[in-house]
């Protein structure tokens, strides 16, 4: 059985009072989110601060990002062993904002996914469609291409260290979720290609869903054979409603 995570990603939101609000409104109602681990990922100038309040929580941290290189003249960046230091667990690569805002393409996105394991973190691999895409019927072909991406050059082992979230493109931020059928197959798929090469690490991989998810309908998308949490965006800047997410996931 894998236990269910459900993380959120704050993307670029927050400020010292608002984020202090947020992680204590999870805190105070964590008892009640019974079987799934909790996951937060604040903007990087802030993890040093949820870290300080999560200490002794079961709360894990998270990166919304990572750079490909150990240290060096990489103006900007944050290198994974930076992150494993301050306390993180994991870090979110491959995000469609990356790729679709900052041009990150499928084999850069490996590489941060390599460093990231390298450097003792557990990469959360985003993948996922844009509607286009869905529309001309190659959704399979778009998450395989940016599977084999990562399978290509770390081997499917890797993703045994690994957590992989389907983020439909046209889902993300618009109200729009994918219907728990619509997700249920993506997901099915995406193990079934990993199963093709592994089938204990298709069994052991948690897969989880994006995409406009609320208190209102995790229940139902978490029900899925294959969804295994969620990667929760605005939903996750609200403590009430981050916490039904993760009773969502209570057995
Ligand atoms: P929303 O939950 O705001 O749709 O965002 C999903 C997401 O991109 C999480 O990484």
């Amino acid at each position: 059985m894998r236990q269910p995570l459900v993380a959120g990603n704050w993307k670029m939101n927050g400020s010292l009072d608002s984020i202090r609000s947020l992680v204590e409104g999870i805190k105070a109602g964590l008892d009640s989110v019974t079987t799934a681990e909790l996951a937060a990922c604040p903007p990087y100038v802030y993890i040093p601060q949820v870290a300080a309040m999560l200490e002794g929580s079961s709360i894990a941290l998270g990166a919304q990002d990572v750079n490909d290189r150990e240290s060096g003249a990489h103006t900007g960046e944050v290198a994974p062993g930076m992150l494993t230091d301050i306390g993180c667990k994991y870090a979110i690569v491959g995000h469609s904002e990356r790729r679709s805002i900052y041009g990150e393409s499928d084999e850069f996105t490996a590489r941060k996914f390599a460093a990231a394991r390298q450097a003792g973190l557990t990469p959360i691999l985003c993948v996922g469609e844009l509607l286009e895409e869905r529309e001309q019927g190659i959704t399979e072909q778009v998450v395989s291409r940016q599977l084999d991406a990562i399978i290509d050059l770390e081997g499917v082992g890797a993703l045994a260290d690994a957590v992989i979230a389907y983020e439909p493109v046209w889902a993300i931020g618009t109200g729009k979720t994918a219907t728990p059928a619509q997700a249920q197959d993506v997901h099915a798929y995406i193990r079934g290609v990993i199963a093709r090469e592994d089938a204990a690490v298709a069994e052991k991989v948690q897969i989880l869903y994006g995409g406009s998810v609320k208190g209102s309908n995790a229940a139902e998308l978490f029900a899925m054979a294959d969804i295994d949490g969620g990667l929760i965006g605005g939903a996750s800047l609200d403590a009430n409603e981050f916490l039904s997410i993760g009773r969502a996931g209570n057995a």
